[in-house]
C-alpha cells in the first residue's frame, strides 16, 4: 500500500535506528572495556564466518560523515545506542571521560542538523566484567545499570530529553542465558529466570536514576513484540496463545506496569527461583513515559493436545540444536532430553510456535521471517489496550534482503521499499484505531553487524561496504528520503 507523510500526524517523527556495537567498531578505541560480546566473537563457532564487529561501520571513527547522511536523508529522529563499556569501562566507576566525549559529539552533531537524539542505553554489550561478576542473574547488575543510567542523564541530559533504558529484554536473557545463541552464550533455565527478574528491577532502579538527575526527561524502554494468533480456533489452541503472549510480550512489560510478572508465568516457577525478594514489586513498578516497539512478525501458537507449560516450553527449545533462523526462531519442540527438565511435564510443552502458518502466510525476509505487516498494527493496538492511553515509538521495524549492488553501484531493493509502505501503513492504521503512535525508525540506517549472523543479512537503507566502508543510498534509502523531506516541509 502506498502511504506518504499526509497520512501521519503532523509532528510525526520518521526516523532511522541503529546501536552502538552493531555499527561502531573501535572496540579498543579511546580507553573502552572488553563487552561480552567481544568474548563471544572470539568464541569458536559462535558468529557465522568467525566474523567479529571489531571494525563493523567503522562509525566511532566516521560519525560526523554518518550524520551527515541522516541530515541529507532528512531523518527527524536518531534512535542510537550508549556502548556501557565505553563509559563505564569495567561497568562501575566514573565516566571514562574519551568514550562520553563520543556520544557527546553525537548529540551535538545531530542537534545541529536538527535531528533528535534518541538514545537507548542498554542494547546488548554488558561490560564483560560485570558478566565475570555474574552478570544479568545477579542482582546486582540493576544497581550497577542505574549508576551507569545517571551518569548518562548527567551527561547528556541537558541536551537529551528522550530514554529509552532496554533493548529487547527478551531476546537478550533468552538467547543469551537460555539458549547460548548470544552473549554471554550460557544455557541455564535458572540462570534465564533471575536475568528476567534482574532486568526487571534494573527497569525500576534507571527509571529513577534518570528521574533523579533529570526530572523533566521522558523515560521509556523498548520491546520486541509479536502478536500471538492460535493456529486453529479451539479452546485449546486459544489457551496457547495465551501462554505464548504471556511469555513473548508480557513478561517484562507486567511487571513494570502491575508488579507482578504474569501469572501464567509464576504458575510454574517458584518464585525463589526468580530471586523474588520482598519489596521488589514496588521496585519493578515504574510509570514509564512510553512504550518503544519492535514487531518483526507474529506468532502462531498451537497446543498439540497438551496443558501450556512455559519453563518446559523454554527448556525445550534450549535443547534444539537448530541453528539458523537469527533470533526470531522460537519454535517450539519436544525437548531431547526430558529428565534435565527440573519444573516437570516430561511429555510435551503445550506450545508450538511458528512465525508463519497455513494457506494465507506471508512471503519470509532472509532472516527467514514472515512478512505480516498487521503484527505491526495489532501490537501497537494490543499495547495500547492492555497498558495505555500511552505514548509509543516504533523503535525498529525492517527486513534483511539478499542485497546485490548493480553495475552502477545502486542497490534497487524494491522489496524493502515494500515492506516499509507496508508496515508504516499499518501504523496508519493503528493510529486511526486509537494508539498514541509518535515515530516509526527504519532498522537500519546501514548495513551492519547482526549478530550472530554476522554481515551476511543486510537491514539498511544505506549499503555498506565492507572492504572500503563506502556507504551507498539503496532504493529504498531514496525513497525514504523522499518520504522524510515531504514530512519535514509540512512541518515547516
Ligand atoms: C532486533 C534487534 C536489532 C537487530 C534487528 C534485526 O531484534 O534489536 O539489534 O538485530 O532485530
Amino acid at each position: 500500500m502506498i502511504v506518504d507523510a499526509a497520512a501521519f500526524p503532523p509532528h510525526f517523527k520518521f526516523g532511522v535506528a541503529t546501536s552502538a556495537y552493531q555499527i561502531e567498531g573501535a572496540i579498543d578505541a579511546d580507553g573502552r572495556g572488553r563487552s561480552i560480546w567481544d568474548t563471544f566473537c572470539e568464541t569458536p563457532g559462535a558468529v557465522e564466518r568467525g566474523e567479529s564487529a571489531a571494525v563493523a561501520c567503522d562509525h566511532y571513527h566516521r560519525m560526523p560523515e554518518d550524520v551527515a547522511l541522516l541530515r541529507d536523508m532528512g531523518v527527524s529522529s536518531y534512535r542510537f545506542s550508549i556502548g556501557w563499556p565505553r563509559i563505564q569501562p569495567t561497568g562501575k566507576g566514573p565516566a571514562n571521560a574519551k568514550g562520553m566525549a563520543f556520544y557527546d559529539r553525537l548529540v551535538d552533531e545531530l542537534l545541529r542538523v536538527g535531528i533528535r537524539p534518541f538514545p537507548t542505553l542498554y542494547h546488548w554489550d554488558l561490560p564483560q566484567a560485570l558478566e565475570d561478576a555474574g552478570g544479568w542473574p545477579a542482582r546486582d547488575t540493576a544497581t550497577r545499570f542505574a549508576d551507569y543510567a545517571a551518569l548518562m542523564a548527567t551527561a547528556l541530559g541537558d541536551r537529551v530529553q528522550d530514554w529509552a533504558l532496554f533493548n529487547e529484554s527478551f531476546i537478550f536473557t533468552s538467547r543469551g542465558y537460555l539458549l547460548g545463541r548470544y552473549a554471554p552464550g550460557k544455557r541455564d533455565l535458572g540462570d534465564f529466570l533471575r536475568a528476567v527478574h534482574t532486568v526487571s528491577l534494573a527497569h525500576g532502579d534507571g527509571f529513577h536514576a534518570i528521574k533523579a538527575v533529570r526530572p523533566q526527561a521522558r523515560v521509556g524502554s523498548v520491546f520486541a513484540l509479536a502478536p500471538c494468533e492460535p493456529a486453529v480456533d479451539t479452546p485449546a489452541d486459544r489457551e496457547a496463545a495465551v501462554y505464548a503472549d504471556a511469555l513473548f510480550n508480557r513478561l517484562f512489560l507486567d511487571p513494570l506496569f502491575h508488579g507482578t510478572h504474569p501469572a501464567e508465568f509464576l504458575e510454574s516457577v517458584p518464585e525463589n527461583v526468580l530471586g523474588q525478594e520482598p519489596g521488589d514489586e514496588r521496585r519493578m513498578r515504574v510509570p514509564l513515559d512510553f512504550i518503544g516497539v519492535n514487531c518483526y512478525y507474529r506468532l502462531v501458537v498451537s497446543a498439540g493436545g497438551e496443558r501450556p507449560n512455559l519453563p518446559f516450553f523454554l527448556f525445550s527449545i534450549r535443547n534444539d540444536a537448530r541453528t539458523t533462523g537469527g533470533h526470531g526462531d522460537f519454535s517450539g519442540r519436544r525437548a531431547t532430553d526430558p529428565h534435565e527438565n527440573p519444573y516437570g511435564n516430561p511429555y510435551g510443552t503445550g506450545l508450538r510456535i511458528e512465525n508463519a502458518f497455513g494457506r494465507d502466510h506471508g512471503a519470509r525476509t532472509e532472516m527467514g521471517w514472515e512478512i505480516w505487516p498487521n503484527a505491526l498494527r495489532d501490537a501497537l493496538l494490543l499495547l495500547t489496550e492492555r497498558y495505555g492511553p500511552i505514548p509509543i515509538e516504533v523503535c525498529e521495524s525492517g527486513c534483511a534482503f539478499a542485497d546485490v549492488p548493480d553495475a552502477d553501484g545502486v542497490v534497487r531493493d524494491t522489496a524493502r521499499i515494500t515492506y516499509h509502505q507496508d508496515h508504516l501503513a499499518a501504523v496508519a492504521d493503528a493510529i486511526a484505531g486509537g494508539a498514541d503512535v509518535k515515530s516509526y525508525h527504519a532498522w537500519s540506517l546501514f548495513d551492519n553487524f547482526e549478530w550472530a549472523s554476522g554481515y551476511r543479512p543486510r537491514f539498511g537503507l544505506v549499503h555498506v561496504d565492507y572492504a572500503t566502508q563506502r556507504r551507498t543510498l539503496k532504493s529504498s534509502g531514496a525513497w525514504y528520503r523522499t518520504l522524510c523531506q515531504a514530512a519535514r516541509q509540512r512541518q515547516a
